[in-house]
């Protein structure tokens, strides 16, 4: 299941969007805060869940707002109407069970688990109702229940099937996708999950936040993929669903926020990724087409045309990104901008005595290496003479 393209209007703070092209593997959504990037994916998900999604409402003011979309060449609607009358929430309503979807996980922003004791192992759920979290996005609190029981299954000849058996493999690499010099260990008949750090081994819930949010997320899918095809046993690197995720940098460094997408689609080749992101590390990884860079005012969206490089941002600067990208005006400080403006305004007016101070301040702010550092001294000794 791939979406082709997706149309909002009147919903949440959004008046009116048209994207015209979805990427069938990887769309990396940007822009400002408020801007209506949670919007899209909350509308997208609700697409294929059963119930009147909690987490978007009508645009107020409205009575009706409507999410259509192409998806695998046909096209799906579905009305968002009036949830609050006199500031009263209505009752969760169940719209149209035929909306559910098996193919759609969405991942919101919270995701960095607790600890949780496990006291017992318990048979894998029901499938029935898996969907009607999609709109509301996975809550994921069984992954522990998830891996334990398939690590301890995995070790007896024919209790898992050979589908069960490669997830379970995958998710075990995944302990050590973003940093090889951690790895899983083992389970305890406490049935905790033991992972093998350079500072030791610890329970999974022990690791750093960026590890914790990684986890959540690949663990996450491969055990709901699962849990929601249990019939058909469908492998989790086979997925060709769609996956949502909304601000995928949270809690990584630069770094890692540089390799997750690639992580991503090299663990779920065939899925289609449709997340959302503030880093510009995240935008330098992606191809030309794979960036939907908002703008708009008053909710009337669009996605900003912009001049990109055949290979995409892989050869811009974080800066470029920044600037050309999502919309930031300027990469220096207010502090940066007004002691170079009292340079340069000293420069023009001959007055060697505030050159050289603000000059002296510019030397204590700038990057030991920063480039232009030559040329504002020889702008200086040009002045004294
Ligand atoms: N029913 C509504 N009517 C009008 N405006 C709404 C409604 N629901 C939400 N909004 C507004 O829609 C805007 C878009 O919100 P959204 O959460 O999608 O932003 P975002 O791009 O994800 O921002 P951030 O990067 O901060 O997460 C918000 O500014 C919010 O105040
Ligand atoms: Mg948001």
């Amino acid at each position: 299941m791939k979406i082709e393209s997706l149309k909002i209007e009147n919903v949440g703070g959004i008046s009116s969007l048209s994207l015209d092209s979805f990427d069938p593997n990887l769309n990396i959504i940007c822009g400002e805060n408020g801007i209506g990037k949670t919007n899209i994916l909350d509308s997208i998900a609700s697409l294929f869940s059963s119930y009147e999604p909690i987490s978007i409402s009508v645009k107020s003011g409205f009575e009706q707002g409507c999410i259509k979309s192409s998806v695998d060449g046909k096209v799906i609607s579905r009305p968002i109407k009036k949830k609050y009358t006199n500031l009263t929430y209505k009752t969760w309503e169940c719209v149209n069970d035929e909306n559910a979807n098996f193919n759609l996980l969405y991942l919101k922003v919270n995701r960095v688990f607790k600890y949780r004791r496990e006291s017992s192992i318990n048979s894998d759920p029901d499938v029935i109702n898996r969907t009607t979290e999609n709109a509301e996005g996975l809550d994921n609190d069984d992954i522990k229940q998830w891996f334990v029981s398939r690590y301890l299954h995995s070790a007896h000849v024919n209790n898992l099937t050979d589908v069960q058996q490669e997830n379970i493999k995958l998710a075990i690499s995944c302990f050590s996708l973003l940093d090889n010099k951690v790895t899983f260990c083992k389970t305890t008949t406490q049935n905790e999950i033991i992972v093998k750090t350079p500072t030791g081994e610890i329970y999974f819930e022990l690791l750093s936040s960026g590890f914790r949010s990684i986890l959540f997320i690949l663990l996450g899918i491969i055990k709901e993929i699962e849990y929601r095809f249990q019939d058909n046993n469908v492998l989790a690197s086979d997925f060709n669903g769609i996956i949502l995720i909304d601000e995928i940098e949270l809690h990584l460094h630069p770094e890692w926020q540089g390799k997750v997408c690639s992580v991503l689609t090299k663990t779920f080749p065939k899925a289609q990724f449709i997340i959302s992101t503030h880093s510009p590390h995240v935008i330098q990884t992606a191809e030309a087409n794979e960036v939907i860079a908002l703008s708009g005012e008053n909710g009337h969206l669009e996605k900003r045309t912009l001049d990109i490089a055949p290979h995409g941002f892989k050869g811009w600067t974080v800066e470029e990104i920044l600037t050309d990208v999502m919309g930031m005006r300027d990469v220096r400080t207010e502090k940066y901008r007004e002691v170079y403006t009292k340079f340069s305004r000293a420069l023009d007016d001959n007055d060697i005595k505030a050159a050289t101070e603000a000059h002296n301040e510019l030397d204590k702010l700038l990057h030991p290496t920063y480039p232009l550092r030559a040329l504002f001294k020889m702008q200086l000794d040009g002045l004294k003479g």
